[in-house]
């Protein structure tokens, strides 16, 4: 009889379409559920914190300028990546970057590592007007950062957000932010941030 009953589903499209999206769910549950309880057990590698409101301010700025279509953060685990960036990156420092800037595009250099490797008045000019420091560079210049202010109660909206889906940040962290960007323009928010990538990353190749 039941070669009968899959003869039945062999020859009826919209039952078989059933059970195979019912099987594939299975497959896809086995796989998807344990990775979902594995992201939330990841925990933040030591020095790790949720970003300061002015470093914040600057990755907001980042994702909004779409510096991640030229530049990816993250250090793959081969030798010649590591040997030209340091340690390979590991989930442990993204925990509070919503949403990671991982990537895999690389018009320009990686930047997981690039805190402290410039000063911060280079990575100005260098955000005005690329060329004046890197002359064959083909990165746009990004002139009117230096002109908008970074806007306190955004700031503290979004650090209240964060906090919401899971960011530690204390009362006063979120109390401090609009007194923190006070007078800041996104110049030097990405300039802040730029500094603060890969401070906590693990030492050595
Ligand atoms: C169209 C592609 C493109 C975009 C968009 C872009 N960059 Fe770049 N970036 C480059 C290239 C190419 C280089 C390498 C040449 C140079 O240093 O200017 C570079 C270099 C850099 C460097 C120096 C990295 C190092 O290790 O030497 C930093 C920092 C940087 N970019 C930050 C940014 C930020 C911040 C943004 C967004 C506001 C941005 N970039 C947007 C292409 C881009």
């Amino acid at each position: 009889m039941s070669t009968n009953a899959h003869e039945k589903v062999e020859k009826n499209v919209g039952l078989m379409a059933v059970l195979i999206a019912v099987a594939v769910s299975f497959g896809g549950l086995a796989e998807i559920v344990p990775l979902m309880h594995q992201a939330e057990a990841i925990e933040p590698l030591p020095g790790v914190k949720p970003y300061p409101a002015l470093e914040l301010a600057g990755r907001d700025v980042y994702v909004r300028e779409g510096c991640y279509n030229c530049h990816s953060q993250m250090v793959r685990t081969l030798r010649f990546e590591t040997e030209r960036y340091g340690h390979y990156s590991l989930a442990g420092e993204s925990v509070y970057d919503h949403p990671f800037q991982w990537g895999s595009k690389r018009t320009g250099p990686d930047l997981a590592r690039v805190g402290g490797r410039y000063s911060d008045d280079w990575h100005r000019v260098h955000l005005n007007q690329p060329r004046d420091v890197v002359p064959e560079s083909n990165m746009p210049g990004f002139p009117w950062l230096e002109k908008n202010a970074v806007d306190g109660a955004t700031i503290t909206a979004h650090m209240k957000a964060l906090r919401a889906i899971g960011d530690p940040y204390t009362d006063a962290d979120i109390a401090g932010a609009a007194k923190a960007v006070d007078g800041k323009t996104e110049m030097d928010a990405v300039v802040a941030y730029l500094q603060g990538l890969g401070k906590n990353a693990p030492r050595g190749g």
